[in-house]
């Protein structure tokens, strides 16, 4: 059974403006497919170096607002900016990791590990030493010249963490990337996320239906509401880090969080039913 949610403090909507221009910054997004109102209104700011998920029912609008910040859906209404500049694809501030691991079937795990890199013009010897540290970071030290058929599906998603982190890309976009993994298989990528991002801070939106797994790993949850996708609830995760996803599910505040977000997940779908 879960704790009550009391010790649970609601942020306002918008984060309170602070000095350092926001890393992401997105204002009244709205995006229409034909006649559908996938998104509305959305507003939401990250700081430099903070991990923020973006937790919804399916089909509320997540990975459309995940494709307007890699700049593959032209923009309708609203506003975006990406470090000061509106989005556009092959933008280097920014990697892009998703459920797919996408891997190269013809290519090692080290080169596929290095191929971002390759493909960002990095130097052979670079682009090798960063691909074998990440990869043994990761956990994959003496799988490098595995192909991706050799690898299981988590390893292979180690793999991709991998090539996401060597990009070096001060912003990275995930979109559930552990959400085809077992629940041992995710908890243990996410101690692996968890560990690579304390390291090497970045500003993270990451994409998730998994509630559990929003708290573990952000400093903000957002919750959307079933479509149109509207922000609902922006809620501070003060838990403090380092932290380690195992420990976590032992953690009462943990699971105050878990439940004061679902709560507010369930609104925004009896609210999103009620309007329609
Ligand atoms: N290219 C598209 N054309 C038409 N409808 C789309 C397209 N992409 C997304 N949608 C619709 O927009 C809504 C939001 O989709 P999506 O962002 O994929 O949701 P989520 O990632 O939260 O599951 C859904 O109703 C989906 O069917
Ligand atoms: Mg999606």
């Amino acid at each position: 059974m879960l704790a009550p949610t009391s010790k649970v403090t609601p942020l306002p909507l918008r984060p309170m403006a602070s000095a350092a221009p926001p890393s992401i910054s997105i204002q009244d997004l709205t995006v229409r497919f034909g006649e559908v109102l996938a998104v509305d209104h959305v507003s939401l700011d990250l700081a430099d170096g903070e991990f923020v998920s973006i937790v919804g029912p399916s089909g509320c609008g997540k990975t459309t607002v995940l494709n307007m910040l890699t700049g593959l859906v032209p923009l309708q209404d609203g506003r975006i900016t990406m470090r000061g500049k509106a989005p556009f694809v092959g933008n280097p501030d920014v990697a892009y990791m998703l459920a797919r691991d996408c891997l190269l079937p013809w290519r090692s795990a080290l080169d596929n590990a290095s191929y971002g890199m390759e493909v960002r013009g990095v130097p052979p010897a670079e682009r090798r030493a960063r691909a074998l540290d990440l990869l043994a970071r990761v956990g994959l030290k003496g799988f490098e010249d595995k192909f991706p058929k050799h690898l299981s599906h988590g390893m292979r998603q180690r793999c991709a963490l991998a090539r996401t982190f060597c990009l070096d890309s001060p912003i990275m976009l995930m979109d559930e990337p552990f959400g085809a993994l077992d629940a041992q298989t995710k908890l243990n990528l996410e101690e692996v996320l968890l560990s690579l991002w304390q390291e090497h801070k970045r500003t993270v939106v990451f994409i998730t239906h998994d509630i559990a797994e929003a708290v573990t790993l952000s400093d903000r949850v957002i919750v959307m509401s079933a479509r149109p996708g509207r922000i609902v609830a922006d809620v501070r995760i003060d838990i403090p880090r380092p932290r380690h996803a195992r420990a976590l599910q032992k953690d009462h505040h943990f699971h105050d969080l878990y439940a004061h977000i679902w709560e507010q997940l369930e609104q925004g779908m009896v609210n999103a039913r009620e309007a329609l």
